[in-house]
């Protein structure tokens, strides 16, 4: 038995509770995924309740760094990152993992499985927050040396490349147009595009290499206006459900040891997604 659950505030409509049920169920485990709405002022004393009645669980917004102070070991995706969002008991020791890097990859790669053969891929990472930085490792883990980064903040985006020793241009969102040619992939990584202000792209992609592949973490909506942007440019996409999926299949694969196969799940959690 499985006694699993997401810590975060707020926490309405997420899917993650529907993810991993799903995920029982295909692996033929039982288990449990709650939801632990945790308001800030009380976030230690809640916490302490929810590790007597769990073996694992998921953190997101706001706690994702606070969480780091109250578990006793870092996996290197969570240090490498510099944020937790999934947590395991071993033995007596919590011990927090970041799913979001290599769960990415691993949707990227489901798309495009050849994608990393090409030694020379040039890469964009729009953004350098903490989903930027899971991505930004991961890239890394898996030999992408070529990534360059545009930010609104660039002291954000430098301090991001100063902390992975790498060698990469960071611009402007109003100077990267003149270089978006040179890129074979673009990631998306902040929150511009998300609904309720779904009409917000965060950059133009006039200037995009026809052979390029636009991927975006944001999945509400489905198809963010930087997406639909890529496809009338005849470009390739990756849509950020995918991610959400594939991160979420690793984090149970940390709890319970079992690897989900996620055949038809991407569909459905489309239909949910244009549902909600
Ligand atoms: P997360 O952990 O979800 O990545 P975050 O750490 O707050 O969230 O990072 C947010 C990212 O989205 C940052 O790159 C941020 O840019 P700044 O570094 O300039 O803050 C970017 N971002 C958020 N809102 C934005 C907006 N309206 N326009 C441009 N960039 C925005």
């Amino acid at each position: 038995m499985f006694p699993l659950g997401l810590i975060g505030y707020p926490l309405s409509h997420s899917l993650s509770p529907w993810i991993h049920q799903s995920f029982f169920e295909k692996v033929d485990l039982s288990g449990t995924y709650k939801l632990y709405e945790i308001e800030p002022e009380i976030f230690s004393v809640k916490l302490s309740e929810i590790k007597e009645k769990v073996v694992g669980f998921n953190v997101t917004l706001p706690y994702k760094e606070k969480i780091i102070s109250y578990i006793d070991k870092l996996d290197e995706t969570a240090t490498g990152s510099g944020a937790v969002n999934t947590v395991v008991k071993k033995g007596s020791d919590w011990i927090g993992y970041n799913t979001d890097g290599i769960g990415y990859i691993r949707s990227l790669l489901n798309d495009y499985p050849t994608l990393f053969n090409d030694k020379q891929l040039r890469v964009l990472l729009i953004g350098a927050g903490g989903a930027a930085r899971g991505i930004f490792h991961a890239l890394l883990l898996n030999g992408v040396k070529n990534i360059d980064i545009t930010n609104r903040t660039l002291e954000h985006a430098e301090q991001l490349v100063e902390d992975f020793s790498s060698t990469t241009n960071i611009y402007s969102l109003d100077a990267i147009s003149k270089h978006l040619e040179h890129y074979d992939l673009i990631i998306q990584t902040t929150s511009v595009g998300m609904a309720p202000k779904d009409q917000e792209a965060i950059i133009c992609l006039d200037a995009i290499k026809k052979t390029a592949i636009v991927s975006d973490i944001v999945y509400r909506p489905l198809e963010t206006n930087l997406l639909k942007e890529a496809r009338k440019q005849g470009a390739h996409i990756h849509y950020g459900h995918t991610m959400l999926l594939h991160q979420a299949a690793y984090a149970f694969e940390i709890w319970t040891g079992k690897t989900v196969s996620l055949d038809t799940m991407a569909e459905e959690l489309q239909i949910k997604l244009k549902g909600s």
